[in-house]
């Protein structure tokens, strides 16, 4: 499978793992039944997050996505997503450290958002 990127177990095989080691925990746990080990996401369900658009176009907004999940219709890669996505976290950290991995996971080169970036977030639910 093309698909043996990991996550902890070995994290000298995942770069991003071993700098964002608690985002890579959170992917694993919460991230990977929707987007994939991959991060290429379910074509015309879940979108991905390996070279997506419009994750690198806002990262800021990909943290509050986190914290409050979203219901609007987006477009992917030029690729049309309209299934709500619930919030997955309950912490700016866990959002900062979770993102910062995604952004840097699958060959992405996202850079990386600091904790002090995202704290005047609201957390709405
Ligand atoms: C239950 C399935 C599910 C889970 C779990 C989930 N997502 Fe999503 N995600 C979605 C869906 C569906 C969308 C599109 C949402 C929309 O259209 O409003 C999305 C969109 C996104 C986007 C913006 C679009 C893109 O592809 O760049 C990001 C970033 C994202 N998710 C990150 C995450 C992260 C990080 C986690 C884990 C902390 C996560 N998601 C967990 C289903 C999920």
């Amino acid at each position: 499978m093309a698909t043996s990127l990991s996550f902890g177990s070995t994290p000298g095989d995942d770069p991003a793992a071993a700098k964002y080691p608690n985002g890579a925990k959170i992917y694993a746990a919460k991230c990977i039944a929707c987007h994939q080990v991959s991060g290429m996401g379910i074509p015309n369900a879940f979108p991905p997050l390996k070279g997506s658009d419009y994750l690198m176009a806002d990262k800021k907004r990909a943290v509050e996505q986190v914290l409050n999940g979203s219901q609007e219709e987006m477009i992917v890669n030029g690729a049309t997503y309209v299934l709500p996505m619930p919030f997955q976290v309950d912490t700016h950290k866990d959002a900062v450290d979770v993102i910062n991995y995604v952004l840097n996971a699958w060959g992405n080169n996202g850079g990386s958002l600091k904790l002090e970036d995202v704290k005047d977030i609201k957390i709405v639910r």
